[in-house]
């Protein structure tokens, strides 16, 4: 699903030095997996995130996700990768013309659902981040929370193959935050990837879940000790 080798991402800054955001990353995600990335601030979780979602290109190295080489990735083949994908980010990119409802029933509206399809999948996702009652609502109306669980709700409306978050639960407070770790547990249960960069170093413990630490653009690995990944049976692919 997520496969990256030897993956630079190389700012240059003031003066022509080289500042290494990532600096020869290797990592090979599953599908079907459920992983944390954790790191301090500055580490290059973003960055990341910005190759994994296409939003950007690797310096150097290879990039491969859901079957995309993000290096030649073309601007033809960008909005069918995204359709495969879910992306929360850490500054949520709602907008703000747009009601909670028609932010969240974006991603249905561009795959061409069916009008009572939208309808329907977007007010059972609005339900399961508390929402519901918010629908009519513009972004600039709501609160932090809201807005970051608005942009889970989208994140998950098309029951995409793969579901990457840059801090999802940033802005939310621990109840809260428990429960969207539930729906992502049950995107995942239902053979969506996983990854998740976050700080909350208690909720990473508690999942028990596949970490990988970053740490000035390096990345290692920790696994949990009692493996849960389950390689086997069918997940469905990002290609159907
Ligand atoms: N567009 C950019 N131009 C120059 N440097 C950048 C840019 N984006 C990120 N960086 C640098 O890359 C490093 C990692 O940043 P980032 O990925 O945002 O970290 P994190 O999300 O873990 O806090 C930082 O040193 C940051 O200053
Ligand atoms: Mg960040």
């Amino acid at each position: 699903m997520i496969s990256f080798s030897h993956v630079y991402k190389t700012y240059r800054g003031n003066e022509g030095r080289e500042n290494h955001a990532l600096r020869d990353v290797t990592l090979e995600v599953e599908k079907g997996e459920f992983v944390f990335m954790t790191g301090p601030s500055g580490a290059g979780k973003t960055t990341l995130f910005r190759l994994l979602s296409a939003f950007d290109r690797p310096s150097s190295g290879r990039t491969s996700v859901g079957g995309y080489d993000i290096a030649t990735i073309t601007a033809k083949e960008l909005p069918f990768f995204r359709r495969r994908i879910g992306v929360v980010f850490q500054d949520f990119r709602l907008l703000r013309d747009r009601t909670t409802f028609d932010n969240v029933a974006l991603p249905l509206e561009i795959l061409g659902e069916r009008r009572a399809n939208i309808e329907r999948r977007v007010l059972e996702c609005l339900a399961s981040v508390g929402l519901d009652d918010k629908k009519d609502e513009y972004p600039d109306q709501m609160s932090g929370g809201e807005q970051q669980r608005m942009a889970i709700a989208r994140a998950l409306v098309h029951r995409p193959g793969l579901i990457i978050a840059d801090e999802p639960t940033g802005n939310l407070d621990p109840a809260m935050s428990r429960e969207v770790m539930r729906l992502f547990d049950r995107a995942n249960a239902q053979g969506t990837t996983i990854f998740i960069a976050t700080h909350d170093h208690e909720m990473v413990r508690r999942a028990g879940k596949r970490v990988v630490e970053i740490n000035r653009g390096q990345i290692r690995e920790q696994r949990p000790e009692t493996s849960e990944l389950s390689l086997e049976g069918t997940w469905p692919s990002m290609t159907t």
